[in-house]
Formats: C-alpha cells, structure tokens, sequence
C-alpha cells in the first residue's frame, strides 16, 4: 500500500471512484460534484491517494476556503478496502499539510454515518453542529470542525 499527494493525470481515475463510493449515500444516485471539480482539486487543493498495486483505491481532499480555514470535502475507501485503516491514514496525511499551515478545518457529514463519524472524531473534530437540510431536503449534515494546531 502507497500513499501520496494525487498525481492531475489522475483525476478521471478519482472521480470515477467518487462516483461508485457516492452512490451509498442517501440521496446518491446524483453526483454532484464530477471530473471538472476533480481535474482542479488535483492540481489546486490538497488531494492524497492511496495505491494498491498502482490502482487508486481511497482518495482524501481539502481546499482552501475565504476565511483562511480549510474545507475537507472528500473522503472514500473503495468497499472492498475498508476497516483496515486506510482512510484513517488518508485523513492523517490530509491533517498532517493543514496542521502545517496552521489553519481550521472542517466538514459536513451525514449523521447516519457512524464510520465516518467516529473516524473524524477520532482525529480531532470535536466541535459539532446540526444542520436541517444542508444539501436539499433531508440532506441533514453535522458540521464537524477541528481548531488549528499551533
Ligand atoms: C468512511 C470511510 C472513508 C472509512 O474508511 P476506512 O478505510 O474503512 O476507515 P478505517 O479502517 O481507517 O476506520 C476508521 C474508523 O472508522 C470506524 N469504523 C470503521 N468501520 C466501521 C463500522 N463498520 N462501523 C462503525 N465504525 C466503523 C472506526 O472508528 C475506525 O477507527 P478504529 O479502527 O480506530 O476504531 C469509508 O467507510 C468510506 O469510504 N465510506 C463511504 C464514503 C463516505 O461515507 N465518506 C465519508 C463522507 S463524510
């Protein structure tokens, strides 16, 4: 197993994981974010990957947002690869580039998530708050922050 920051010839590779990954949410037979987000998150925000055999199986992202903090808005291990810790590492290479800039994070979740949601308190976003609807209707999400380390 190979972890690294992803590579822009990547990002078809990526979105296609996204794609599959997205379809177990609620609500998930639309993908609202595709190849055009991916191909600048690759090149312009913080993307690591993760590598079995040179094949990408989880992928973590976080872009920079106007107050400073960063929004880390993907998260997903390919079915056949999880509880083995892979997305804990790609969560802690993500946290690893945000503590060295010194800067908030955040995310949203779906509070039917229990994976995730234990994942990222795991690693520090203690800081919870409830939204109705974020998304659309019944698209509810926590939104879960994590203070700068300094
Ligand atoms: C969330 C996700 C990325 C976790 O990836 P993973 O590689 O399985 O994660 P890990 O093996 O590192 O496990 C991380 C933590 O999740 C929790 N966890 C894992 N599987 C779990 C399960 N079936 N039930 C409850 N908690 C679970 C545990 O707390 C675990 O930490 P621990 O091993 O220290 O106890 C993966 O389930 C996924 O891709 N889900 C679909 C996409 C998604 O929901 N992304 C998050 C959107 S906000």
């Amino acid at each position: 197993m190979n972890f690294r920051k992803a590579k822009t010839s990547e990002f078809t590779a990526i979105a296609e994981l996204d794609r599959v990954a997205w379809l177990e949410s609620f609500k998930g037979a639309f993908i609202p974010d595709g190849e055009h987000a991916w191909r600048l998150w690759v090149e312009y925000a913080l993307t690591f990957v993760a590598l079995e055999n040179d094949k990408i199986i989880g992928v973590s992202l976080a872009f920079p947002c106007t107050d400073d903090s960063y929004a880390i808005h993907k998260l997903f291990v390919d079915k056949s690869y999880r509880g083995k810790g892979i997305g804990t590492e790609l969560m802690r290479i993500l946290l690893e580039e945000i503590d060295r800039l010194e800067v908030d994070s955040f995310l949203t979740v779906y509070p039917k998530n229990p994976p995730a949601i234990a994942l990222y308190t795991k690693l520090g976003f203690t800081d919870k708050k409830f939204e109705k609807d974020f998304y659309g209707q019944d698209e509810d999400r926590y939104i879960l922050t994590r203070r700068k380390r300094v």
